[in-house]
């Protein structure tokens, strides 16, 4: 009895949050499209021109000298282009003459979003390497940029990176990379090609609402038989496998290099998928085994934090402390779509009969969240060993900012405050990437010894 009552609960729980999702996707998608609709009805009817961005009316060579500040999007996320008009970063990118949002797929893998990263800035065919793309069952190369977005990146022209979410570990992976010439022709990269890096809500060391929408705490790299992340995989499958040119160009979970579209795969590519003998999900190359706390271990075992290398981290946080149990915070404040995962993040148990994700792993560590991430995930780097850090209250705290160390704020926000819609964080959106780009701007600087345009 009690049994089937949980079984009950469960299917309800499991209803409604894809119901919350799926309204909640829509209506991104709707508002993209009503957005584009009024600027092309407006250019056609009144014969307006669309306002030129900053960056058109600026790129004089002062602009050209600027290093980029590259916004690096997290999980559904989307870069410049997707989506019409609409910004992941909420317009964030507007506050400085030299920024670009690249898109790096939605729902691929930390490692493939890291890969793609490297050519969009330097230019020419994704290769997402031999050995990996054996491993995981799809193409080498990828897409092509005919031209990358700062050709000239390297040491003397490093970049400072900003990334949200999964988007943060993405530029930490990325940096690894180039700190071990990864790169096929590229054999002068290193760790100092980046210059800072920022963390928005970064998922540094997994999270324990990747078991809440199914990932099996077990391996956390398979998925419950009956869960929300099932349905997402079958209706990412059947998407793309339908590949309406119009709808992918609009937005892409960015599988492409899987080869599920219905022109090359055929009907019986489609049956392979739906069974889970081939694509993304298969050979678990996707986002979520990435979110994993054993994933994040997985892939926090080779990275390093550079000594050269200007840190920064915001951890946000939509819980607190009451009469001993931690509990949402602010609740009108909590955006629906993470309502109910923020409050069952805070009771999140590891299943006892199963082996914890590492030795010393304490549940209660685990409970104040922002309804995605974990906040004791997002503050640093932490596992399997703790990397060098300093929690920070005010901004003046940190100056002069030093190379090689993680400094971190704690924000009250859920993890979508600062994405998306700006008017939810008000004048704390500001702040923040105020704060953000003037560090990047004002305070991280590298000191070459001889700088030889500046010698002369
Ligand atoms: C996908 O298709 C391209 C050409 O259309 C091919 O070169 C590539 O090998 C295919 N990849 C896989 C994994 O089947
Ligand atoms: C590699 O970097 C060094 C110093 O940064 C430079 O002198 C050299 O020309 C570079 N080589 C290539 C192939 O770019
Ligand atoms: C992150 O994961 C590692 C295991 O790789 C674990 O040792 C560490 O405790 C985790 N971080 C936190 C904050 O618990």
């Amino acid at each position: 009895m009690l049994r089937f009552s949980i079984a009950t609960l469960q299917l309800i729980e499991l209803f409604v949050s894809s119901a919350v999702h799926l309204l909640y996707g829509f209506y991104i998608f709707s508002s993209a499209v009503a957005g584009d609709l009024s600027l092309a009805i407006n250019a056609l009817f009144f014969n307006s021109k669309i306002e030129p961005s900053i960056r058109d009316v600026t790129s004089v060579n002062s602009v050209n000298d600027l290093p980029p500040i590259v916004l690096v999007h997290g999980i559904f996320g989307f870069g410049k282009g997707r989506l019409g008009g609409l910004s992941y970063f909420a317009g964030a990118e507007k506050k400085d003459e030299r920024v670009l949002v690249p898109d790096l797929g939605s729902l691929t893998s930390v490692y493939d979003r890291a890969r793609e990263l490297f050519y969009y800035l330097k230019g020419g065919q994704v290769d997402y390497g031999e050995e990996h793309s054996k491993a995981c069952g799809h193409s080498q190369y990828g897409r092509i940029y005919e031209e990358g977005h700062y050709p000239e990146w390297d040491e003397d022209h490093p970049i400072h990176f900003v990334g949200h979410s999964a988007g943060a570990q993405v530029i930490r992976v990325l940096q690894q990379m180039l700190a071990d010439k990864a790169f096929k022709g590229y054999e002068n990269t290193s760790e100092n090609w980046v210059l800072s890096v920022t963390s928005l809500s970064g998922a540094f060391n997994g999270t324990t609402r990747a078991y809440l929408d199914g990932m099996q705490p077990e391996d956390g790299k398979s998925m419950k038989a009956i869960c929300l992340l099932q349905l997402l995989r079958v209706g990412v499958i059947v998407y793309d496998w339908i590949d309406i040119p119009i709808l992918k160009y609009y937005y892409n979970f960015g599988f492409d290099h899987y080869n599920m579209s219905w022109r090359k795969a055929g009907i019986w590519g489609l049956v392979d998928c739906l069974l889970g003998n081939s694509g993304p999900f298969a050979s678990g190359d996707w986002i979520l085994p990435d979110l994993t706390i054993q994933g994040s271990l997985r892939l926090n075992s080779h990275l390093r934090t550079f000594p050269s290398t200007y840190y920064f981290s915001y951890a946000t946080k939509r819980t607190r402390k009451f009469l001993g149990f931690t509990v949402p915070s602010n609740v009108l404040g909590i955006h629906p779509l993470l309502f109910i995962r923020v409050l069952q993040m805070c009771q999140w148990r590891h299943p006892p009969d199963v082996p914890p994700p590492f030795k010393g792993y304490r549940d209660e560590e685990w409970w104040d969240n922002d309804g995605a991430l974990n906040t004791v995930s997002m503050t640093h780097p932490r596992f399997p060993i703790e990397h060098p850090n300093r929690y920070v209250v005010k901004d003046s705290e940190c100056q002069p900012l030093q190379p090689g160390i993680w400094y971190y704020k704690i924000v009250e926000g859920d993890h979508i405050l600062f994405i998306i819609n700006r008017e939810r964080a008000g004048v704390q959106f500001d702040l923040i990437y105020d704060s953000i780009f003037e560090r990047c701007r004002k305070h991280a600087f590298r000191k070459i010894p001889t700088m030889p345009d500046h010698v002369q």
